[in-house]
């Protein structure tokens, strides 16, 4: 197996990922509009990873390509869980990829209480030999169940998947905590888009006109 090959692909398509979705919210800051993405993150899963993942789900080498569906992993943060639907219905509108899968984990949570949007695609990559079809995740969701995924991640990987049943319990109760979170900024959403529409006005208008930083 040369690694180095295998990933070029699944690198570049992060990359191409990366800075589409990064232009969409830089469209809608451009029109002083709400954007639906807060922030956009991406990774080519680590080489040591893809071996345990492959071990772990018995697949063999020769069938990553299409049986690990996360080596090209593309997350995309919102303020709001209505975002997350409008990011969706975008890129079901798109033509620059296929969607081969789609799991919502927010309507039907985890038993872990992990909540997000999961998009498999198919992403065509231009490559010296020609075209290439690579199997990317888009995983969608709001800073809370960033904040939860996150946190439950590092307790996963400090206990090796095994994390103790008293600290599983407080993870649950934490998820229902960021599950209120969303539901209670859900309620003041228009209030807070227009404070931040104000407030990016304010600052388009202060910008480059001295008096320092801040
Ligand atoms: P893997 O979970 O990756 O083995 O694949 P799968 O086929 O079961 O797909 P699934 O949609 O369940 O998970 C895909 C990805 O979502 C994972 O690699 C994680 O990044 C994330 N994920 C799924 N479940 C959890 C969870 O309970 N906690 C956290 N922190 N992340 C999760
Ligand atoms: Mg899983």
């Amino acid at each position: 197996m040369n690694w180095e090959t295998f990933l070029a692909p699944y690198i570049q398509v992060v990359e191409e990922l990366k800075v589409k979705l990064k232009g969409i919210r830089a469209q809608y800051e451009y029109e002083s509009k709400h954007s639906p993405i807060e922030f956009v993150t991406a990774r080519v899963k680590p080489i040591s990873s893809i071996i345990d993942k492959a071990k772990r789900k018995n697949i063999l080498l020769d069938k990553i390509e299409e049986e690990m569906q996360d080596i090209a992993g593309v997350r995309v943060v919102c303020q709001f869980v209505d975002d997350i639907y409008t990011i969706v219905t975008m890129l079901r509108e798109r033509n620059d990829f296929e969607i081969v899968e789609e799991k919502d984990y927010i309507e039907h949570k985890k038993e872990s209480g992990y909540r997000s949007y999961h998009m498999i695609i198919r992403y065509p990559v231009a490559t010296i030999k020609g075209e290439k079809q690579v199997i990317a995740e888009i995983q969608i969701r709001t800073l809370a169940m960033n904040f939860w995924a996150t946190n439950e991640h590092s307790l996963n990987y400090k206990y090796q998947g095994r994390i103790p049943s008293h600290i599983k319990s407080k993870l649950k109760r934490a998820a229902e905590a960021a599950f209120q979170l969303d539901e209670e900024m859900a309620m003041i959403k228009d209030e807070v888009q227009e404070a931040q529409r104000i407030f990016n006005q304010y600052k388009l208008t202060h910008k480059h006109k001295g008096g320092g930083s801040s």
